[in-house]
């Protein structure tokens, strides 16, 4: 009954509403693919994987996580980017909102090739405070957000597993400086806070290897 009647409405309307069509339009990955391989492909690679360590994996990252950083990256009006990266600013400046959806959708569809864990003495720690967090400190575990085996869940929370460790910890201590600061209601910068170094790093390689 409901199918019907919204089938009917969609009929009634496709042959109004072609300008509110467009604009609703679902995100198009082979646009994106586009977008990718004009723009994106020297730092990210075309697909996703990216060759160093500076610049984040893309691949099989959460659409909407990608949508959001491309849009937080971007200066609007006069207002500073929410999240400040002066290379990132430049690629997106020319962007469309489309152009960002499309790309978002490219770069979820494609497969990571994840790196590995590499400190073995770390490891224990690592995953401590991927699984449990740390009551005493007040950190929660990573896991809860960000989900047991790091695939992340959509919308907000980003894939970790099998990301650069360097790039995770750069942006775990990004979020304690609060240089960092386009996390909603503060949930990174408040966990990256109680985290001490030796922490960031041994759950920033845990997380490499979570697959
Ligand atoms: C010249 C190199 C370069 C190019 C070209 C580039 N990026 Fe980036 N990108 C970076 C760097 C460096 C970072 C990490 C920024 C930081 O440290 O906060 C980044 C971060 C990102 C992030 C955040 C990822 C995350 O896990 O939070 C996204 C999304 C992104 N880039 C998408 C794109 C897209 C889409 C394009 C093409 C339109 C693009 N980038 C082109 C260098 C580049
Ligand atoms: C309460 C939920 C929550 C918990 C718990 C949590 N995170 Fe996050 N995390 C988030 C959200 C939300 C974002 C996305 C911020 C944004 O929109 O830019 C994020 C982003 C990140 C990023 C940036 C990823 C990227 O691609 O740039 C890293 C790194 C990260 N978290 C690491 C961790 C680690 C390590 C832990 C455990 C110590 C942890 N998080 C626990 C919610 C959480």
């Amino acid at each position: 009954m409901i199918r019907t009647a919204a089938m009917a409405i969609l009929f009634a309307t496709s042959f109004v509403t072609h300008a509110a069509d467009q604009a609703s339009a679902k995100a198009d990955p082979a646009k994106g693919k586009l977008v990718a391989e004009s723009i994106c492909v020297a730092c990210h690679g075309a697909d996703g994987n990216s060759m160093t360590s500076a610049n984040p994996h893309l691949a099989g990252q959460i659409e909407q996580y990608i949508y959001k950083q491309l849009v937080n990256f971007k200066a609007v009006d006069d207002k500073p980017a929410a999240r400040d990266n002066a290379i990132m600013a430049g690629m997106v400046a020319a962007l469309t909102d489309e152009d960002m959806k499309n790309v978002a959708a490219w770069y979820a569809s494609q497969k990571l090739k994840p790196e590995a864990a590499k400190n073995e003495a770390s490891i224990a720690l690592g995953k401590k405070l991927w699984r449990q967090g740390d009551f005493k400190k007040g950190i929660p575990a990573c896991a809860g957000c960000h989900g047991p085996a790091g695939a992340g869940l959509p919308a907000q929370y980003p894939r970790l597993a099998g990301q650069f460790a360097e790039y995770t910890e750069a942006q775990l201590k990004a979020f304690r400086a609060e240089e960092r600061a386009n996390d909603p209601e503060k949930m990174m910068r408040m966990i990256a806070a109680k985290l001490s170094d030796v922490e960031i790093k041994a759950v920033a390689d845990y997380a490499a290897g979570l697959r």
